[in-house]
């Protein structure tokens, strides 16, 4: 089960792989009415076996193989990760994939993405440092209280953790850069939208809390060498 939330739906890259292959399987021709009834009732065979196989792969959801690199990657590296989320104000204002694509068009690769509401407990857990301050009860009900979810991403590339942080704009949103997301969509630091690891030890934390080594999948990016190569 999912380490974050029991209501979770867990999307990680893997599963598409495991859909688009079921599809192909369950977009076999059936066979002609006018043939013979044993070539009829082999296309049904057929038929009813991709049907399964469609059903079972969707019900089974691959899990992403044991990697070898840490879950945050390697600081420094192409392989660094960090966690990024869009919390329920920022989906509720339907900024989800103006994040999405920020960071992709930025040539950062996405390894793990769900939607989930998110545990008290996961809360507290995650804004720990923060336990004292006087906002910190309203911050955790909030992201938890299931008025809308959160949508938690992995994402990975060079320096990705401080250009995240970067992409997002300062935590009052009244401080933050034009042109950043909370500079472009924000007005309140207790409605800022987004939340970016800090550092490299935050990335290891967030990603394990929120993802778990299995819902975060290494994938080849096919133009990888045309972003991320120093020549
Ligand atoms: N003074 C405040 N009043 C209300 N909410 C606050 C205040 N300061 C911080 N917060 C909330 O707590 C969150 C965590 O604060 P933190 O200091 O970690 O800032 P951040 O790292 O920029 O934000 P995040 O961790 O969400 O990316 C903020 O994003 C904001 O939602
Ligand atoms: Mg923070």
């Amino acid at each position: 089960m999912c380490p974050a939330s029991s209501s979770c739906l867990c999307f990680p890259a893997a599963r598409q792989a495991s859909l688009s292959a079921a599809r192909q399987m369950s977009t076999v021709r059936a066979a002609p009415a006018s043939r013979s009834v044993a070539f009829g009732a082999a296309a049904l065979a057929t038929t009813a076996l991709a049907g399964f196989a469609y059903t079972t792969s969707t019900n089974a959801p691959v899990e992403a193989a044991a990697s070898t690199i840490p879950i945050a990657g390697v600081k420094g590296t192409t392989t660094e990760r960090t966690f990024i989320a869009v919390k329920p104000d920022g989906v509720q204002r339907g900024l989800v994939g103006e994040v999405i694509s920020r960071f992709e068009r930025r040539g950062y690769k996405l390894v793990g993405l769900k939607l989930l509401v998110p545990s008290k407990a996961l809360v507290e857990q995650h804004y720990g440092d923060l336990k004292g301050r006087p906002f910190f009860n309203g911050l955790v009900d909030y992201m938890s209280n299931g008025k809308a979810p959160v949508v938690g991403m992995v994402w990975q590339g060079k320096d990705v953790i401080r250009q995240g942080r970067k992409l997002l704009g300062a935590t009052n949103p009244l401080d933050s850069e034009p042109g950043t997301l909370r500079a472009d969509y924000c007005t309140a630091v207790g409605r800022n939208c987004f939340h970016g690891s800090d550092s490299h030890e935050a990335a290891t934390t967030e990603i394990s809390l929120w993802f778990g080594e299995k819902a975060v999948f290494d994938w080849k990016q096919a133009l990888e060498p045309w972003i991320a190569s120093d020549n």
